[in-house]
Formats: structure tokens, sequence, C-alpha cells
């Protein structure tokens, strides 16, 4: 079968096509579910993002007993062998193995307390009825993570600036981050573009920039507005909306996503290299994989071969948890509590993609070295696995189960976080790699 043979990790024969059908499916459900979010973009993808300028306008659970016990460590593709043991042998602590822990003081902002928060991720304000999901925090095995530090991290950025490249999950994140830094300063936008797909963010007090770039392929890429249509994606043109930004930040940070399990054809010079999942049977299939790959590595080539050297962070693959059915087939995700570790190791999607990410970014850093370009890599796969419950689900609208409201129709969201929520833990993983980078001292 076309497309087989990009399936990295080992699939009987006879799975395969079953496999093949999941990609298919979450390739349809996402695409969906982006076109409901962004049919109001119909044709505004081509606008440029222009040049910002600077002043402008509960309960507690004993910690993994299962240390020196039998339960077994689950290791995804590619996670470092023995990661858990690596920790407490060396005292060196890997901050992305680890469990949840339950966190009586809860979230550090609230719906009412920030502003940024998209409505369809804003499941106080919708109404979300549990609220268990809203008191754990991440904890390394044999080391702490500190709470996200609003002041020290604002006091360490004057005069900085950081982009978010990527599609509705880095801005999912982006908002995290807002609203953790408008404890202390609230920003005022100085630029978003007409779909407010790309906007900056400036804190007036600390000359401190943030941006959200939207490039969800990270290459140029049309028909991205309906999802009916196949993307037409080419391998070898980054967007621009990026590329032509970036000497002007300090700091970035980028991931890929969903967008590429959506129907693709896929072009390099010029020429159809094959697709995804498209109508026309005579074009070769190249599975999700290959795009994916050849699009990280020319992301990667740009930044390490840029004068420009900004601190680089790359964030791994964000897993759906659709139960029950997937976007459009009534998929829900009702989970109230995180999965213990080993409980759920992920969808096959979640596999691949990540192997393609772990063996680009260990090529890229070893350009980078040469090179003297910084990347990072932000590895939130494994700690959001563990998170079936921090979705929205069905909280994604206000009130959806109100009276006069039809329970069957309830589109569920088990794709972006609630905020607050875990994805929050992102920012406190940051601000502790920015320490041991020497950009955040505490002294
Ligand atoms: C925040 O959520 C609560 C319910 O959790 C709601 O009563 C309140 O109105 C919300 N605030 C805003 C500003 O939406
Ligand atoms: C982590 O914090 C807990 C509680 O504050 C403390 O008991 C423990 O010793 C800390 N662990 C490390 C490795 O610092
Ligand atoms: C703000 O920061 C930029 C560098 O990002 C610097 O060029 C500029 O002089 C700073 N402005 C002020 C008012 O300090
Ligand atoms: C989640 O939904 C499933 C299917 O409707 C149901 O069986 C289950 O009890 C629900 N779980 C929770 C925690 O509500």
């Amino acid at each position: 079968m076309a497309g087989e043979d990009e399936v990295s990790f080992p699939v009987p024969k006879s799975k395969a096509r079953q496999l093949l059908s999941v990609f298919f499916v979450v390739a349809l459900v996402t695409g969906f579910s982006f076109c409901l979010f962004y049919f109001n973009s119909l044709g505004s993808y081509v606008s440029r993002c222009p040049t910002y300028s600077n002043g402008a306008s509960t309960e507690v659970r004993t910690e993994h007993e299962d240390l020196h016990g039998c339960a077994s460590y689950i290791r995804l593709p590619g996670m470092p062998l023995d990661a858990k043991s690596k920790n407490l042998e060396q005292g060196k602590c890997d901050i992305f193995s680890g469990s949840w822990i339950g966190d009586p003081s809860g979230p550090v902002y609230t719906n009412n307390s920030c502003s940024f928060i998209h409505p369809h991720q804003n499941c106080m304000s919708n109404g979300r009825p549990d609220k268990e999901y809203l008191y754990w925090r991440w904890k390394p095995y044999g080391c702490n993570l500190s709470a996200f530090d609003s002041f020290k991290f604002l006091s360490s950025m004057r005069d900085k600036s950081w982009a978010f490249i990527g599609d509705s999950v880095i801005r999912n994140h982006i908002q995290s981050m807002l609203c953790h830094l408008s404890k202390v300063e609230e920003p005022v936008e100085i630029y978003h573009d007409e779909p407010y797909q790309c906007r900056t963010w400036y804190f007036v007090n600390h000359n401190f920039t943030l941006a959200m770039i939207w490039a969800p392929l990270l290459v140029k890429a049309e028909n991205l507005q309906d999802a009916k249509l196949e993307i037409q994606l080419h391998l070898d043109m980054l967007e621009e909306k990026w590329t032509a930004q970036y000497c002007k930040y300090d700091f970035v940070i980028f991931s890929g996503g969903q967008w590429f399990l959506r129907k693709m054809v896929v072009w390099k010079d010029n020429a159809i290299v094959g697709c995804h999942n498209c109508e026309d049977s005579s074009i070769k299939e190249l599975g999700i994989e290959y795009p994916y790959r050849k699009v990280l590595q020319l992301t990667y080539q740009f930044m390490t071969s840029s004068e420009h050297k900004p601190l680089v962070f790359f964030r791994t693959w964000t897993p759906d948890h659709f139960e029950y059915g997937e976007w459009y087939s009534g998929g829900i995700c009702n989970r109230t509590r995180p999965y213990d570790e080993g409980q759920y190791t992920g969808k096959p999607v979640d596999h691949v993609m990540r192997l393609v990410e772990l063996e680009e970014f260990e090529k890229a850093a070893a350009m980078a070295e040469e090179g003297g370009a910084r990347l990072k890599l932000l590895d939130t796969l494994h700690l959001s696995l563990l998170r079936p419950d921090g979705h929205p689900g069905a909280y994604r609208t206000l009130d959806p189960f109100g009276e006069g409201k039809s329970t069957a129709k309830v589109q569920n969201d088990c794709v972006h976080w609630c905020l607050p929520g875990p994805i929050d833990t992102w920012d406190e993983l940051i601000m502790k790699m920015l320490v041991d980078e020497g950009e955040i001292s505490y002294s």
C-alpha cells in the first residue's frame, strides 16, 4: 500500500490499513475543526505580518509509589531510555519526566483576572462544572519545578522580544503567557492582522514585545481556509510571515501540529512530489511523515544558517484526547483527572510525529552546535499525554448543556487546552530552561 513504508514504528502488516485509516480520520477531524475555527479568515491568509516597532503605540497523592515498584515506565519512541532512573542516579533533573501531583493552591490566574483567553478555551467562563483539573502541578522526578515567576521573567526580559510561531495551539500557549505576565503588567496590542491571526503585544514598562506569528505549516501553503480543499504545501518555501521577521526576535518558540494531518498535495521546485489522502490516485501517497520531516528540515536549515541567533525552542507534538469518536463523529473528552504514568501512551499518530520531531531535532542540534545557533527542545508531549482532563471538551462554548440545548449536538474540543490549565506548565518549563541557559538569574 502506498505510504505504508513511511510509517516508522513497527506495525504488523494487517494493522497497516487500519493505521492509515486512523490517520485519515484524524486528518478529517482536524481539518474540520480548523475549518470551524477559522471560517472567518477566508482569503486573508496571504496578508503579511508587517514589522512591529518597539514603543509604538486538594488532595495530594504520594509521589509515584512505583519508583522502586513494579509499574513499568512507558517509554515513547525516542524518549531517553530510563529517564527516570537517570534523574535519580545523577541528581540531574530531566524536567520532562515526572508526574502530575495534586496541588491545592490552584491556578495563579482565572477567567476574571485574565482577558487574553480565547472564548473556546475559556472553560471557566463557559461553565465547566468539574474543577479538579485545575489542581495539579507537574513534578519532575528528582527535582521540583518552580512556579512561574512573572516578575522575574519580565524584569529579565527588559528590552527583549519573543515570537511564538505556529498554529492555534501555539496561540493557546501565548495566551497562557499573556495571562501569566499580565499579573505584573497589562500589555497593549500594537499590531494585529485582519483575521487576528498575527498579533503583537507590548509591555511598555518593560520594553518587552511578545508576538504571535500565524504559520501553522511553517512553509508556504494554500487552501488552509476550507477543510474540503486539499492543502497545497510547498516544501521548498518557508512561510515569509515568520522568516521575514526572524531577525527581530531574541527568543523564538515554534512547533508543528495537527495541520500536517490534513489532506494535502505536496510541491517542490514547481512540481508535485506526492500527496497525502488526495483525490487523484495517480499521485504518490507520501503519508503524513514525509512532509512533516521535510518542513522541519527546511526550518532548521534556515535557523542554523541564519546570521541571527535567537534562543529557539521547539515544542514537541501536542496530542488530542478524543474518545468515543473523533471531532466530527461525536468524540468527547470527559475525563476529570490526569492519567497515571503508563495508563495511556498516546495514539499511533503521536508516536509517528514524535519520532520525526526527535530525529530532526537531534540532527539540527548537531548543526546548531557547529554554527553557534541555540536550539532547545521543549518536550511537552509526555506530560500533555497524561492530561485528558485538560481540554475544553464540550465547554468550548458557553453553557453547552443549558436549557433548550440539545446534548446530542455538542461539539467537543479535545485538541486545545483550557486556560487556566495544564499548558500553564509550559511556561514554568520555559522559565526553568531560561534559568539553566543563564538568561534569567536568581541572584
Ligand atoms: C468566570 O467564570 C465564572 C464561573 O466559573 C463566572 O461566574 C464568571 O462570570 C466568569 N467571569 C467572566 C469575566 O467571564
Ligand atoms: C521538592 O519540594 C518538596 C516540598 O517542598 C521538598 O520536600 C523536596 O525535598 C524537594 N525536592 C527537591 C529534589 O528539591
Ligand atoms: C527597547 O528595546 C530595544 C531593543 O529591543 C532597544 O533598541 C530600545 O532602545 C529600547 N527602548 C527603550 C526606550 O529603552
Ligand atoms: C464519559 O462519557 C462516557 C460515554 O458517554 C460515559 O460512559 C462516562 O461515564 C463519562 N465519564 C464521566 C467521568 O462523566
